[in-house]
């Protein structure tokens, strides 16, 4: 264990809050929460912040194509995304919105430092601008032929077909997505921040062991290159902040999205009473971590120290990068089914599978990981379950039988304990550097001592010896005590086991724990079950099918009259558990309150669509006065409402948090 307590703020990028969370996304944020996890259970005073990045010209187009508003479109996806973090136990400690009042303060105070500095320039430039929609067009909002090769249907900035990247206005043939209609170039004016300012504090900074050595190098290319002014600013119709003193002119959504990681510190320091000025003043001497996907290191690496630096912020102790997720090799494709989202893969397998997988693969540099199902199935069979869970399977069973839990009062072998112990420090060495992978190697080769040193002594043997009995006592609790040791260095992966193995051990699981010895442990229950080729199959396969269903079309109903409507008593519940009912096919049980006495026993048909996890906790509504009806498995007490054709295109009605319990839906 360390000695010096460190204060520690690490974020990870702001997913955008106008799609779903996929695998992709969860490269970055398992690999920050096992980083945040191991600070934390070596001791130190580190906070995880996220939030969602709520503004732009996508979020805006998207409510329109709805019908809904940005604000309602915005509530939705972080609803979502909180929900699926949550299930991957990512363990924020506190997930905002950059559409938040904290995240406006902060970005009109940068602003401002940035004027007061003159560090802001106004320049007109000549813009594509749909007539029909009467606004003007981000590069992605255009397609067109490109300019060097002719193929058509390309973006406005970059060709797919041959890669040359243009300015829009090069485009032949340029159409508005948005319209459909052609666009017409148009002078505007906008706002830059002149980065050339910040010229020689960036270079010092970049250089200054802030950067892995790719990003370093990237970067001093564009130092070379030379630096450019930044524009800040986008005309409205935009959904996001309005600039200071200007009208119809919008922050840019990239100048308020990294504003997120302060904006959402300081609304944990304001609920938990934390010291902001510690962990933000220029002269903090708290560590700051940004965890970001190598595509936007530009913005962390450039524009952001130097937003910092001009408003008297701290600047950033290190940016980590990563590079992208692969799957069996190949990018994410939505037509091979190989472009998961997480609720899919929450469907089949459990969050920990792929936690420890992506542990098993990452390491601190940028280059691309691959998720090759194959491979995932036989390490997480053969290592998790077959190496480390089977080390307490095959001395826990013993100790229960012919001890009554107790384990002996002294080490067998202490050598080893130690040797276990003190290989500890090398793999907190891997975990403080983000080589996961070199950690789970050397985890991995403790789990294999620790098996040979069962296999050596053959407690399945002594068992049948009247003389050995003292002797398998001290085996199979020195195999416990190595198990123990070991989750404790596995925990920042498998927090949910983790859990598991302390109750089981009736224990805490820390790291590099003193040995337990005549102490008492429960009964061994199975820890992680393996990966069965059937759950990948399906989730690749529902993973295609998520595209190809269309919407279903239901005619309406006959009509009824209001008094048929009037008996149907419709009451917010919320579900306080879900589980699934043994030996049911379709049904999950659900415990529903509905402000009675009683809470509410209802069996509902959507476990095809939802896992016990997604639905705990979640506010729904149900027809509180459906006469009960016996079932196979029990009386059902009611009924939630759901739409969708079936299977997992079923949706629960979730009504907003606030909603309470009992309350009539009128
Ligand atoms: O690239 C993205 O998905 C952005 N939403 C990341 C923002 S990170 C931070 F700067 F806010
Ligand atoms: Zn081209």
């Amino acid at each position: 264990m360390t000695n010096t307590v460190k204060k520690i703020l690490v974020t990870s990028a702001l997913p955008y809050a106008n799609g779903s969370i996929h695998l992709g996304h969860l490269v970055e944020y398992i690999q920050t929460d096992i980083w945040v996890r191991f600070q934390k259970i070596r001791g130190h005073q580190c906070y995880y912040v996220c939030a969602d990045d709520a503004h732009g010209t996508p979020i805006m187009l998207h409510a329109q194509k709805k019908n809904s508003t940005p604000e309602e479109l915005i509530a939705h996806f972080q609803a979502e995304h909180q929900a699926d973090f949550a299930a991957f136990l990512i363990n924020f400690d506190n997930y905002h919105s950059t559409h938040s009042p904290e995240n406006q303060h902060f970005s009109n105070l940068i602003y401002k430092s940035l004027i007061d500095g003159e560090h802001i320039a106004r320049t007109t430039i000549r813009q594509f601008y749909d007539p029909t929609e009467k606004m003007f067009l981000p590069d992605r909002f255009i397609h067109g032929e490109c300019p060097h090769c002719g193929a058509t249907e390309q973006y406005g900035d970059h060709c797919e077909k041959c890669s040359k990247t243009y300015s829009p206005t090069e485009l032949k043939n340029p159409v508005s997505v948005v319209s459909g209609t052609t666009p017409i170039e148009k002078d505007t004016e906008h706002l830059f921040v002149k980065l050339e300012d910040f010229e020689s504090m960036l270079q010092d900074w970049i250089s200054s062991g802030t950067l892995q050595p790719e990003m370093h190098h990237k970067l001093k290319e564009w130092f070379e290159a030379g630096l450019k002014a930044w524009d800040i600013s986008r005309d409205a119709p935009y959904f996001g902040f309005e600039i200071p003193g200007e009208s119809n002119k919008y922050f840019y959504v990239w100048l308020d999205a990294p504003v997120g990681y302060i904006s959402s510190f300081k609304n944990l320091c304001d609920r938990e009473n934390i010291d902001f000025e510690e962990f933000w003043g220029e002269d903090s001497e708290a560590e700051l971590y940004h965890f970001i996907g190598k595509d936007i290191i530009y913005f962390h690496a450039l524009f952001w120290p130097a937003m910092l630096s001009a408003a008297g912020f701290r600047k950033p102790t290190a940016i980590f990068a990563h590079g992208f997720l692969t799957v069996d090799g190949q990018k994410m494709s939505k037509s091979r089914g190989t472009f998961i989202n997480a609720r899919t893969y929450l469907k089949y397998l459990k969050p920990e599978y792929l936690r420890y997988y992506f542990a098993a693969k990452l390491g601190n540099g940028v280059d691309d990981i691959d998720l090759n199902m194959e491979d995932f199935l036989q390490r997480v069979n053969s290592d998790l379950v077959g190496k480390f869970v089977n080390i307490a399977s095959r001395c826990a069973g013993f100790i229960t039988k012919y001890f009554k839990g107790q384990l002996s009062s002294q080490l067998a072998a202490p050598a080893l304990y130690q040797e276990f112990l003190t290989e500890g420090n090398h793999i907190a060495h891997a975990y403080e550097s983000r080589d996961y992978n070199k950690a789970m190697r050397d985890i991995m080769t403790l789990a294999d001592r620790a098996n040979q040193y069962i296999d050596k002594h053959k407690p399945w043997i002594m068992v049948k010896q009247e003389e050995s009995q003292a002797e398998l006592q001290a085996v199979c609790s020195q195999g416990l005590n190595l198990f123990r040791i070991l989750m404790g260095y596995l925990s920042p992966i498998l927090p949910v086991m983790t859990k598991e193995v302390e109750k089981f051990l009736m224990a805490p699981i820390t790291w590099q724990p003193e040995p337990l010895l005549a102490h008492t442990i429960k009964a061994f229950k199975p820890l992680m079950i393996r990966i069965n080729q059937k759950q990948i199959d399906a989730m690749l396969e529902a993973s295609k099918e998520t595209l190809a269903t269309p919407p279903a079309k239901e005619p309406v109903s006959k009509m009824i009259d209001y008094d048929d409507f009037s008996k149907v008593d419709l009451r917010i519940a919320r579900i306080v558990k879900a589980e699934h009912v043994e030996g049911a096919q379709k049904l999950l049980r659900l415990t529903l309150a509905v402000g009675e006495d009683k809470p509410r026993n209802v069996f509902a048909g959507i476990k095809d669509a939802y896992t016990p996890e997604q639905l705990t906790g979640k506010l729904t509504v149900m027809v509180a006065n459906l006469a009960p009806r016996k079932m196979r498995f029990g009386v059902s007490e009611g009924m939630v409402l759901a739409a969708g054709p079936g299977k997992k295109d079923l949706f629960i009605l979730t009504p907003d948090e606030g909603a309470q319990p009992g309350m009539r839906v009128k």
